[in-house]
């Protein structure tokens, strides 16, 4: 995929508005997300650009929420001197794609530049609209996101093992997307609650749907051997979710064994999501993942369609 890149533009003395990573509660540049801009923010800065910085945290919903204003960022940012612009989703027309707010966002830059793939599977203004109308290019940290993922997609090596678990029900949609690159599919989490036992899903030879313990916050010792034993065989494994409530101390054993067993595979492993980040970190292995996406639903729907809204309209 040929992402127009931010090396072709000519970006000395104009005003580069990025379209940051800043859906997080975390205000110091540790926090993952934040961390990934600094690449991008560096070089824009390197060669002479000013930044003005947009983004959104939370859900507000089309109304101001002070709670959410990306106000703190100020500080996180401040030696990079940028220019941050209110959370856009205060603005009801962020959601809309709302083509008299890409002008406004638009007449404030030169330059776009989509900084934030965690949100690119959203249709919004500051993915789909802004680019439009100003030069644009994709962020250095966004680019490698595209070029890593796609190894999973072009050329894996087999068999790819996919887990996708955690609790969020609507990470079930991306079933039959991920079955069209995964050669077999773990399904831990909360997730097999929501499978009822006439559902086709159960007799689908490329699931592994996961048993839970008693009290639901975990799988069970049975299925935790069963995923050891496809994480073991696969060539590619690609992590969407714990498997239990890592948080809890009594509740972290599922996890630790599952991301263990991957972490010892010789497979290309590829992780995403903010719980999957903050598991892999407690258990001290992120550094063994080739991999780790900024993005949960964003990373799921790009291997599951190839593209995202956010990148169509780079390459458009
Ligand atoms: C995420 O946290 O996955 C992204 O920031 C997208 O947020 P959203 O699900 O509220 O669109």
């Amino acid at each position: 995929m040929d992402l127009p890149r931010l090396e072709n533009i000519n970006i000395n003395g104009k005003r580069v508005l990025v379209r940051g990573d800043l859906d997080t509660d975390r205000f110091e540049l540790t926090d993952y997300r934040l961390k990934s801009m600094v690449p991008t923010l560096d070089y824009l800065k390197e060669h002479g650009a000013n930044i003005i910085l947009m983004g959104h945290r939370g859900r507000p919903e089309g109304k101001v929420d002070e709670k959410l204003s990306l106000k703190p960022f100020g500080k996180v940012f401040e030696k990079w001197r940028v220019e941050i612009l209110e959370n856009l989703r205060f603005d009801p027309r962020e959601e809309e794609n709302d083509e008299s707010f890409a002008r406004e966002l638009a007449a404030k830059g030169d330059v776009y530049v989509n900084e934030a793939f965690s949100t690119s599977h959203r249709e919004h203004t500051s993915f789909v609209g802004v680019p439009k109308f100003l030069p644009h290019a994709a962020g250095l940290h966004f680019t490698k996101e595209v070029e890593n993922l796609s190894r999973v997609l072009e050329n894996p090596k087999k068999p790819v093992v996919a887990i996708i678990s955690g609790v969020k029900q609507d990470k079930l949609t991306y079933i039959d997307g991920v079955k069209k690159f995964a050669d077999k599919i773990l399904i831990g989490g909360r997730l097999p609650e929501y499978i009822h036992d006439a559902s086709p899903l159960r007799k689908d030879e490329k699931l592994v749907v996961g048993s839970l313990i008693v009290d639901k916050e975990d799988i069970s010792m049975s299925t935790v051997e069963k995923f050891e034993a496809e994480i073991a065989k696969a060539g590619t494994v690609v992590v969407s979710g714990p498997v239990g409530k890592f948080e809890d101390a009594g509740h972290q054993q599922g996890t630790k064994r599952v991301f263990e067993a991957v972490v010892n595979s010789s497979a290309f492993k590829v992780a995403g999501g903010g719980e999957t980040q903050e598991a892999l970190a407690m258990l001290g292995l992120e550094e063994h993942i080739d991999w780790i996406s900024v993005g949960g639903g964003a990373m799921l729907q790009f291997l599951a369609s190839g593209t995202l809204p956010g990148i169509q309209a780079l390459v458009n």
